[in-house]
């Protein structure tokens, strides 16, 4: 195990991921702590290339396991140049997504299948995993209410992506996945109440990030 730690924020589209990572920041900073922020996809200059493709190019025809592995290249990428060698020089990183969002959305919800996605992840990240990935687990119908451009005055989303333009059945798909994931990984994968206010959720998630900042 490499002397650094990864902590990934998940959930669907709205659930608060800026806004907790931001307050985690604002945590770590004031605290001295040094840490690298990225995301997935998007997180290298490859990656915002594919991230362009992957999101904001509706007009593009993309299959589902094509789909799937623009976000393992993205990924590939990623790991290789940012996330790894960060590790490895015993650093903090905090990602904005990682392998579960790619078996919840292209595994689950779009069907390539969970096994096969979870497979292509590990070849992707060269096995390494999250320590802890923070779900923020919340009800799609509730992200609308959030989403929705006119309710948004945070700034903090990006522009409309081509998977807020599926049904709501699609995001509920996105979510049982996650909670199945959760079930599966208990250790690694904490589920949070997203409807919670943001400064008890960051309450809970610093609970459960000092821990593992102690043992580094
Ligand atoms: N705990 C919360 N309770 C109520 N509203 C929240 C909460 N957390 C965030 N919000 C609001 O919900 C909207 C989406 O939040 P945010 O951008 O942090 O989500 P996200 O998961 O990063 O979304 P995306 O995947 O689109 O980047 C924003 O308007 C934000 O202010
Ligand atoms: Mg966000």
């Amino acid at each position: 195990m490499s002397k650094g730690r990864l902590i990934s924020f998940e959930g669907l589209d709205g659930a608060g991921k800026t806004t907790q990572m931001q307050l985690l920041e604002q945590w770590l900073a004031a605290r001295d702590i040094p840490y690298i922020r990225t995301r997935e996809p998007g997180g290298t200059p490859l990656g915002v290339e594919i991230r362009h493709l992957l999101l904001n190019r509706p007009d593009l025809a993309i299959t589902p396991l094509a789909e799937a592995f623009l976000f393992q290249a993205d990924r590939a990428q990623h790991f290789a140049h940012i996330v790894i060698p960060a590790l490895e020089a015993g650093k903090l990183v905090i990602t904005d997504r990682c392998i579960d969002a790619s078996i919840a959305y292209q595994g689950h919800a779009r069907g390539v299948g969970i096994e096969l996605v979870a497979r292509l992840s590990v070849i992707a990240t060269q096995g390494y995993i999250p320590n802890l990935t923070i779900l923020l687990d919340l009800d799609p119908a509730l992200v609308h209410a959030r989403t929705d451009t006119a309710n948004d005055a945070s700034g903090l989303r990006e522009q409309q992506t081509r998977f807020d333009a599926e049904e709501e059945q699609f995001h509920q798909r996105v979510r049982e996945a996650f909670l199945v994931l959760a079930r599966i990984h208990p250790q690694r994968i904490k589920v949070l109440d997203a409807s919670l206010p943001p400064e008890l959720l960051h309450e809970q998630i610093i609970a459960l990030v000092e821990p593992l900042l102690e043992a580094m």
